[in-house]
């Protein structure tokens, strides 16, 4: 086998700005063969196929049948975080491998069922965090493991958009559909970056999480005046008694220097990382302004392919799949694949922990609201019963879900 042969389920705004040139304009193209796609929208199909010539029998508005019908050796879910958990349990049980776009899923019960359903199948699940493939988040963890800061003590993360992102009333249209902002939060679509990162960094476990949210820009828009909130600070404590605050959010205005401003610093007991992620190749004066651009993320080559961290953390997924596929890979590397730690499985803890907070908060004056603080051991135990414990003392239950 020298190519997966790829159903693609959803093929929204992720599928057009990124995985479309991973598929058929990249250095990992050759491992794939894109051999059908499943929306239940005719349109997003039809955006997705007619460019590449996917023929009209290939194309399905029901990912089931698709997966049914015709021979595949893995998915891509590329719907929305509250409908991951469906497509993957059914494909991985139909004996295919999946990848899905972080977050993994947004909610406890459906990341554990994911999990459980990849272990219990015999598959290899894998979850596309481009962030972990940024060369300055590697070296930052390489060298934080080495012992060369210390002990982590606090970090503070920062991931706003301009407000275009989120803006329905902006053309042409970013990612925002009409609904954008009340389908998602600036957490599950920003602070799962940061936190992921972060968690890569320190391998520290969250034991509680409190958030503060801002409504005070995106309801005063016109004429659609959005549901959601402007931004977040999530505050993620740790185990060992350390902080972070992620302040993430979509409302800075169009005139920014990139379209997500975004940057960390983390103070340990010997030493600090200032990560500049939004500067990181060069600045370019044009018509339009001054902004960064940032090849390390997606680059457009001239020779028509596209590379960079957005384009080769997926790739590489898809090189292990196809190893494993090829049953060259050891049953020691499939099982730190399936860890939660890997599979983000703490990412979703924090995401879902962080908007607990928030639906128990307050409403406060001028459009914020104070959380209230978020056992995660209790918020885990709550969800999963009896599962839990596998995550929470992965030491004393029989290796089920290591890490
Ligand atoms: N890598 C990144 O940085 C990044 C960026 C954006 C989004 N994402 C993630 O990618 C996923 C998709 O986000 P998006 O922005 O493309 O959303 P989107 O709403 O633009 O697209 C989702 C697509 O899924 C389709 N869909 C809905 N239900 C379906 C079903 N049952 N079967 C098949 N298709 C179905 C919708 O019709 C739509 O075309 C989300 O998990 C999101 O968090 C990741």
């Amino acid at each position: 086998m020298d190519k997966l042969r790829l159903g693609v389920i959803g093929a929204g705004s992720v599928v057009r700005e990124i995985y479309r040139h991973l598929y058929f304009h990249s250095d990992y193209s050759r491992l794939l063969s894109i051999e059908a796609a499943a929306d239940p929208s005719a349109a997003a199909l039809s955006d997705f196929c007619d460019p590449y010539g996917i023929a009209a029998e290939l194309r399905y508005g029901d990912y089931r049948e698709m997966i049914a019908s015709i021979p595949l050796d893995a998915v891509q879910v590329n719907t929305p975080d509250s409908l991951h958990e469906e497509p993957t349990v059914r494909a991985l049980k139909a004996g295919l491998d999946v990848l899905v776009p972080k977050p993994l899923a947004d909610t406890i019960g459906a990341a554990h069922a994911m999990i459980d359903a990849a272990r219990t199948s015999g598959r290899l699940l894998v979850v596309d965090f481009h962030k972990r493939d940024d060369p300055r988040i590697r070296e930052a963890a390489a060298r934080y493991r080495r012992g060369d800061y210390g002990e982590y003590q606090c970090s503070v993360w920062y991931m706003l958009d301009k407000l275009m992102v989120a803006d329905p009333n902006h053309e042409p249209r970013f990612f925002a559909s009409p609904d954008f902002v009340e389908r998602n939060s600036p957490i599950s679509f920003l602070t799962v970056h940061m936190v992921d990162a972060l968690l890569s960094i320190i391998g520290l476990r969250p034991v509680s999480v409190c958030a503060t949210s801002w409504n005070q820009k995106l309801s005063s828009l016109r004429p659609i005046a959005p549901k959601g909130c402007d931004m977040c600070d999530t505050e993620v404590r740790f185990e060992n008694g350390g902080v972070a605050h992620i302040i993430t959010g979509w409302h800075l205005p169009n005139a920014a220097h990139a379209n997500t401003v975004q940057s960390a610093r983390l103070i340990c007991s010997n030493g600090m990382v200032d990560l500049g992620l939004d500067t990181p190749g060069f600045r370019e004066l044009a018509a339009e302004g001054i902004q960064e651009r940032n090849p390390l993320f997606r680059n457009f080559e001239p020779d028509g392919s596209v590379s960079g961290y957005g384009i080769s953390r997926p790739g590489r997924l898809y090189g292990q799949i196809l190893r494993f596929r090829r049953g060259e890979m050891s049953p020691e590397e499939r099982d730190r694949i399936l860890s939660p730690v890997e599979l983000g499985f703490w990412t979703t803890v924090a995401l879902q922990a962080a908007e607990r907070s928030l639906a128990l908060g307050e409403g406060r004056e001028r459009g914020t609201t104070r959380g209230v603080a978020v056992d995660v051991e209790e918020l885990v135990r709550a969800e999963l019963g009896g599962a839990a414990e596998a995550y929470l003392r992965p030491e004393a239950t029989e290796g089920a879900c290591r890490g």
